[in-house]
């Protein structure tokens, strides 16, 4: 396991994460939006009643600011006897702190709650950009992705 630099922390997501930067890292990813304090605790308190299936955890720099976060789901399945499925989703981190191992570290740490909570695998959709990234954390190209906008 990767060792997170000095004074950074892991963590689970918490409700004053939102002081703290939490969607400010996630536009790495994508739009956010301009979600309101009320907004992000009504979705923060939905996935905490749901702690059995959603895990999200950040990564806390020295000053205290969120400055990676990323995700893993739990589905629950009929097939491979009832079996689990993780799903990692929205990883980040953010711009001036890549390449200092944390995005695996995150990776590595979402893996370890699929193993845990008896997930038979893991898996991801990435852009091509990334492969290698997730290569590194032990992942292998399969399949493709199919998407449907509404
Ligand atoms: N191409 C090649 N190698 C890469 C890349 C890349 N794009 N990104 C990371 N790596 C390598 C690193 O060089 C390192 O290799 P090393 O162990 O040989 O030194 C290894 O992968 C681990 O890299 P980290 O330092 O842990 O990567 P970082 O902390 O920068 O996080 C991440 C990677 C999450 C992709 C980050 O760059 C990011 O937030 N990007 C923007 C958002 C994004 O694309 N997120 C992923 C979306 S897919 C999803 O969420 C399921």
């Amino acid at each position: 396991q990767a060792a997170l630099p000095k004074g950074y922390t892991i963590r689970p997501l918490s409700s004053e994460d939102y002081e703290k930067g939490f969607l400010d890292v996630l536009t790495v990813l994508t739009t956010v939006g301009d979600i309101s304090k009320a907004q992000f605790l009504e979705r923060f308190y939905y996935l905490k009643a749901h702690s059995h299936e959603y895990f999200t955890l950040v990564i806390v720099s020295p000053e205290d600011r969120i400055i990676g976060a990323g995700t893993i789901f739990v589905e629950r399945k009929f097939i491979h006897n009832n079996g689990l499925v993780g799903h990692i989703e929205d990883i980040a981190v953010d711009k001036n702190q890549q390449g200092k191992k944390l995005g695996l570290r995150i990776i590595q740490a979402l893996k370890h709650i699929g193993a845990k909570t008896g997930c038979y695998k893991v898996i991801l959709d990435c852009s091509e950009e990334n492969v290698p990234f997730y290569e590194k954390c032990g992942f292998t190209r399969k399949e493709c992705e199919m998407v449907w906008y509404i």
